[in-house]
């Protein structure tokens, strides 16, 4: 057993897989975790740290997975108990680390606990209440699902049970302390299996307001939204996630947690991260900013100082699994592929941790054609258009036909467009200039120079519509002005997001593009 402490969280890199979409083993068109354990070498060259596994458990997939029937097995789709730990077991020989995904705000309603509920027994572990109105057919309350309608459904004998997100995800009771013991074992029994550490799902969710008092007004939640809601970011949650890390800490390896939590304030987000409470937390904030040189500028800075209020490291994710992709918001085809390109090298560059969400190493888009037909977010008529499976098409690995080697089939679960002949990992491999290639040279330099990761950066003044920072004698400068740009430095070209000119002042940037140089000056400034 290490005693030495590596804080690898501070900078590690993580690559989420999105399991029904990554690999697929056995043939049936949905991604499982022996897909997974043969891409493992496939991650390891790509350069991360680590993989986060969206949920693997048994579920009756009303959520692709967020309605957990039973945390401790795997679904069958997935695979076994024994294939999670045989990847556990690669992974670590590999030296990539793994977090599991749990989500604790609610079960599935197929969940053993919901059905007793359902039949009477120990109602109390879910949010069940009486309806108002005569007869009792109105809500409780006004509060609203995330995916849309009234949070409340109600049952045969007319009460009515919370349900923050689908009506197959009743909302568990964190103030039952049989609910609290419930996890913390779940959490030892994945702990014991060798994780590495937990992604919080809706971690802002489980403690409601006493007496679940009316929003008063409509709409209300969004997935990503930053209002003050009397269910979400409560003051209770923060007792449970210091719980949770005193029980990380009893585990040698440096075992972490990763709130998905959202706040109304930076502060607020910040309070997630303190000493006593969880590691890291996704940084919605940078993902839903625009391609905008002014609006980037100012959720790093205010990134960073809000870090650094608690001590902790920064995260920085351009893409999950419910957003659209970042190739498509920045604008699509050329343009929004050049921007993510520029992109990923800014990410990179900055203090902290970053998430990559499978596929963007390959540059895929958004597919926003999908048939009506085969799509199955819950989230989709929710008045956020067709919901998010259009960011978690299977992943092409090779060939020219789909499924483009996603499995051994002719299956897949969502169809890829024809397009992707030219987006599949072997083909990328093949290409010194594709968006693959960049991601592993990106990911080799970040993790070999010695100012990169954690750390800070001190911006240097570059010409309108550019940011450009440095690290020590690193430097990176992203062009979003529209316009090339002559930058007026010169230095040693590390990494380049796309061709790159110079004149006799120095480095000439195109628009959309990003540059890493060596400035030869360790004291941080860029001339
Ligand atoms: C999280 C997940 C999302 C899921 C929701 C409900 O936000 O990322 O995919 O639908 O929680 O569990």
């Amino acid at each position: 057993m290490t005693t030495t402490l590596t804080r690898w969280w501070r900078d590690a890199v993580i690559y989420q897989v999105y399991v029904r979409s990554f690999a697929d083993a056995n043939g049936d068109g949905v991604g499982d975790l022996p897909g997974i354990r043969s891409r493992l070498p496939y991650l390891a060259e790509l350069g991360v740290d680590a993989l986060w596994i969206t949920p693997f458990y048994t579920s009756p997939m009303a959520d692709g997975g967020y309605d957990v029937a039973d945390y401790r097995d795997v679904d069958p789709s997935f695979g076994t108990l024994q294939d999670a730990a045989g990847l556990i077991g690669d992974a670590h020989r590999l030296g990539l680390r793994v977090i599991a995904d749990v989500v604790p705000n609610h079960t599935s309603d197929r969940h053993p606990w919901f059905q007793k509920a359902l039949g009477g027994t120990d109602r109390d572990r879910y949010l069940f209440r009486p309806g108002r109105g005569a007869d009792g057919e109105l809500p409780p309350n006004d509060w609203e699902s995330v995916f849309g309608g009234p949070a409340w459904t109600r049952v045969e004998d007319g009460e009515w049970y919370l349900h923050l997100f689908a009506k197959e995800q009743p909302d568990l009771n964190w103030d039952n302390p049989a609910v609290r013991a419930e996890f913390e074992e779940i959490l030892r029994f994945w702990l014991d299996l060798g994780v590495d550490g937990f992604r919080i799902d809706v971690a802002h969710g489980m403690v409601k307001a006493e007496g679940l008092p009316d929003v008063g007004y409509t709409p209300q939640a969004k997935l990503l939204g930053r209002a003050e809601l009397p269910y979400f970011d409560q003051d209770g949650v923060h007792e449970i996630h210091r719980s949770w890390r005193r029980l990380l800490d009893s585990y040698p390896g440096e075992r972490i947690g990763v709130a998905e939590a959202w706040a109304p304030t930076e502060a607020r987000l910040a309070a997630y991260v303190r000493p006593d409470e969880l590691h890291q937390a996704f940084n919605f904030h940078y993902l839903t900013s625009a391609w905008d040189a002014e609006e980037l500028r100012t959720v790093i800075d205010e990134s960073l100082e809000t870090a650094d209020l608690v001590g902790a490291p920064t995260t920085w994710v351009l893409s999950n699994h419910d957003v659209q992709r970042h190739v498509t918001r920045y604008g699509g085809g050329e343009t929004g592929l050049r921007r993510a390109r520029a992109a990923a090298l800014l990410m990179l560059a900055l203090p902290g941790s970053a998430y990559v969400y499978q596929g963007e190493e390959l540059g895929l888009p958004e597919v926003l054609d999908l048939p009506e037909e085969l799509l199955q977010d819950p989230q989709r008529g929710s008045g956020e258009g067709r919901g998010r499976d259009g960011c978690r098409v299977p992943l092409p690995w090779s060939g020219s036909e789909p499924p483009f080697g996603f499995g051994p089939s002719e299956l897949s679960w969502l169809p890829q467009p024809e397009g992707w002949r030219d987006l599949t990992v072997a083909a990328e491999a093949a290409d010194p200039a594709s968006t693959l290639s960049l991601y592993r040279d990106a990911l080799r330099i970040r993790r070999a120079h010695p100012a990169l990761g954690d750390g800070d950066l001190h911006w240097t003044t570059g010409p309108d519509g550019t940011l450009v920072f440095t690290r020590g004698d690193f430097a990176c400068a992203v062009n979003l002005s529209g316009e090339p740009v002559n930058l007026g430095v010169d230095g040693e070209v590390l990494l380049a997001s796309g061709p790159i000119q110079r004149d006799g002042s120095g480095f000439v940037l195109p628009p959309d593009t990003a540059l890493w140089w060596q400035t030869g000056n360790p004291s941080g400034e860029a001339q």
